[in-house]
């Protein structure tokens, strides 16, 4: 766990509670620390297996195909479903090097970060006729030079021979004044696609997801306190000022939208794909700066999320409008929920949902993209598996937030099906059906960003000491710092937060479910009977009723209650 040593450390509460949280956690018992380390080599060797062959057969290209050995200048093909316009003249910008090398400290291989560090101040360009996802550039090119930069310029990891001069900032600035064009729009939400060289193309569409305009911030927040150059800053807060202002009465936005009109496209949406970041961006600009608008967006969106979208442990979609469910699937993406909730202190709602996605897992032998929780089998088309990190993700944070070993056989289940299945002699592919097991000639760069990234943290989160980090979305550490923040949420700090360490019951405790469930507090000590956030109290204190709207969430089944017919809200099972 982060040091808590560390001045910026309690400056937020949300850590803080992730801290206390592990401070008395039980050693684990289960894994020897001989097992630990054994894991956490495996690991390394997986990492390896995947940079090495990329750098041999794939770089300076984007990623690695493993299959055949070769390479893929896939930055400009990322959510480019279709494969429109693509680039005639593009050799790749070293993608999967970029994404690798916060990893590399991670693992704490300084030689090689400083030799991948400098061969992208030398050589790499974004003057390039190319059209990229904002989005996915942002979070994956952007983070990962934003990233870097701070490593190679960290105490801890500082490169060392003097050859380090600011090129992965200067590259950073470079590409994100390249994205501010975007951004010229009569609401202020940006473009999907850019031209690294040429800006918004004609007839360029129009629309966009709620993550692609609602999950900039942290990055381009970081590039402008870098930097000092405030409109990458700007840029990002705007367009998630109009984003939420788009909002529902009931809190709760759609999953794509025009830049142009600022209509919304599709009202359904949830917490998976095309959404999931925004709502993880808003806690984590919150613990990164500090700011208490941030809270407050993320804190009524939570609510409206686990009002509409929760039932029981799993998450379903619903529409914006009326809060009706539209869809009831899990997706592989929304598997990182559970590990956004450890960063509220929700451990309760996190450890049920999380189980259940790793049934799923273990069930196929690896996470499906889409299940069909409403007929219990697979999407007849979505049954890939593209290495994705997300129960990796939230394996790591709820083995840091309860330091049960029961975390660690989980993520040994991810670390050897990830073995078995889906590595070759040329790397890690990808799964395109998890029934057969075949495979797909692709290495996606966030498996080395992310999903080795957080397995290997599992077994050995030396990294974190002594500093806390929020993680992108790409798994790109970003320090927290008390200067970067723009004012302290004091409202959310325990005064005396270290005595806190000895109460036991304080496993129990969530900031968040103190706002949430204000009914279960016993005079505000720390002593919360709370089991999970999902709770939402009845409209109206003595539970009367007219109509099902006026009543909230179950805190133990995490079920809507509804109105009975002597106009009490209750679970009734039988509506008679
Ligand atoms: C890409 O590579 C091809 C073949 O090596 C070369 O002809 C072309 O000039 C390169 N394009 C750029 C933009 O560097
Ligand atoms: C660092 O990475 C390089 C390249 O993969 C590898 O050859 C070297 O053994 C690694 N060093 C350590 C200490 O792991
Ligand atoms: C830049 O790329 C060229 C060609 O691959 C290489 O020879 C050179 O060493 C690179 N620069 C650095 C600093 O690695
Ligand atoms: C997680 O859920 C399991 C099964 O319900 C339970 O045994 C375990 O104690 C829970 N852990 C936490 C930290 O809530
Ligand atoms: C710390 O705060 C808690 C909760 O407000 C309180 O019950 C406790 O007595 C305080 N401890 C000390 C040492 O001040």
């Amino acid at each position: 766990m982060a040091g808590a040593g560390s001045a910026a450390a309690s400056r937020s509460w949300l850590l803080l509670v992730l801290l206390l949280l592990s401070a008395f956690a039980a050693p684990a018992a289960g894994l020897g620390s001989a097992k630990k380390v054994y894991m956490r080599e495996k690991v390394r060797k997986m990492f390896y297996h995947a940079y090495e062959n990329y750098m041999v057969h794939a770089f300076p290209h984007d990623e690695l195909k493993p299959l055949t050995k070769t390479f893929t200048d896939s930055l400009s093909e990322l959510g480019n479903l279709k494969l429109e316009r693509l680039p005639q003249n593009y050799n790749g910008s070293a993608l999967t090097l970029v994404e690798s090398l916060s990893s590399l400290v991670v693992l704490g291989n300084y030689t090689e970060f400083e030799r991948g560090v400098l061969w992208l101040s030398d050589n790499l360009t974004f003057d390039v006729d190319a059209r990229v996802n904002l989005f996915e550039c942002n979070i994956r090119v952007l983070g990962g030079l934003v990233s870097a930069h701070i490593l190679a310029t960290d105490s801890k990891s500082r490169l060392e021979h003097g050859l380090y001069k600011n090129q992965l900032l200067d590259l950073a600035r470079d590409l994100g004044q390249r994205f501010l064009p975007a951004f010229e729009t009569p609401t202020g939400l940006p473009y999907a696609w850019i031209n690294l060289k040429y800006g918004v193309m004609e007839d360029e569409t129009t629309e966009t997801s709620t993550s692609g305009c609602g999950s900039l911030i942290l990055e381009m927040g970081a590039l402008s306190r870098l930097t000092g150059d405030p409109r990458f800053q700007a840029a990002a807060l705007r367009a998630l000022r109009k984003l939420w202002s788009m909002r529902s009465p009931l809190n709760l936005l759609g999953t794509t939208l025009d830049v142009v009109t600022g209509d919304w496209i599709e009202y359904s949406s949830g917490v998976g794909a095309g959404v999931d970041s925004f709502y993880e961006y808003l806690i984590k600009a919150y613990i990164l700066f500090g700011n208490d608008e941030f809270w407050d967006m993320f804190h009524s969106s939570y609510l409206a999320v686990q009002k509409y979208f929760r039932h029981g442990p799993w998450y379903h979609e619903a529409d914006m409008r009326t809060g009706k469910a539209t869809y009831w699937q899990l997706t592989s993406l929304q598997a990182f929920w559970p590990g956004l909730q450890i960063l509220v202190g929700d451990i309760a709602a996190a450890n049920s949902s999380h189980r259940e996605f790793f049934y799923v897992w273990d069930k196929f032998g690896v996470l499906p993209e889409r299940y069909l929780l409403d007929h219990g089998m697979l999407h007849p088309t979505e049954k890939y598996y593209p290495l994705r990190p997300e129960l990796a993700e939230s394996t790591f944070y709820l083995y840091q937030a309860t330091r049960d070993p029961w975390y660690m056989e989980v993520g040994e289940t991810i670390i050897n099906s990830l073995n078995y299945y889906t590595r070759v002699d040329g790397g890690f592919a990808s799964v395109r059906d998890v029934t057969t097991m075949e495979l797909e000639d692709h290495q996606h760069s966030f498996f080395l960003s992310e999903t080795c990234k957080y397995l290997y943290l599992l077994f050995d989160d030396s990294f974190l000491a002594g500093q806390n980090y929020v993680f992108t979305t790409e798994g790109h550490p970003l320090p927290i710092r008390g200067s970067w923040h723009e004012k302290l949420p004091e409202a959310y700090i325990p005064a005396n937060w270290t005595s806190v360490k000895n109460e036991n019951q304080a496993i129990r405790l969530s900031a968040l479910s103190q706002q949430v469930c204000p009914a279960t507090t016993t005079g505000g000590s720390i002593s919360l009977q709370i089991e999970s956030a999902c709770h939402i109290p009845d409209l109206h204190a003595d539970h009367r009723c007219r109509t099902d709207d006026e009543c909230g969430i179950d805190s133990t089944t995490c079920r809507k209650r509804v109105c009975s017919m002597a106009g009490f809200c209750g679970l009734w099972l039988f509506i008679p």
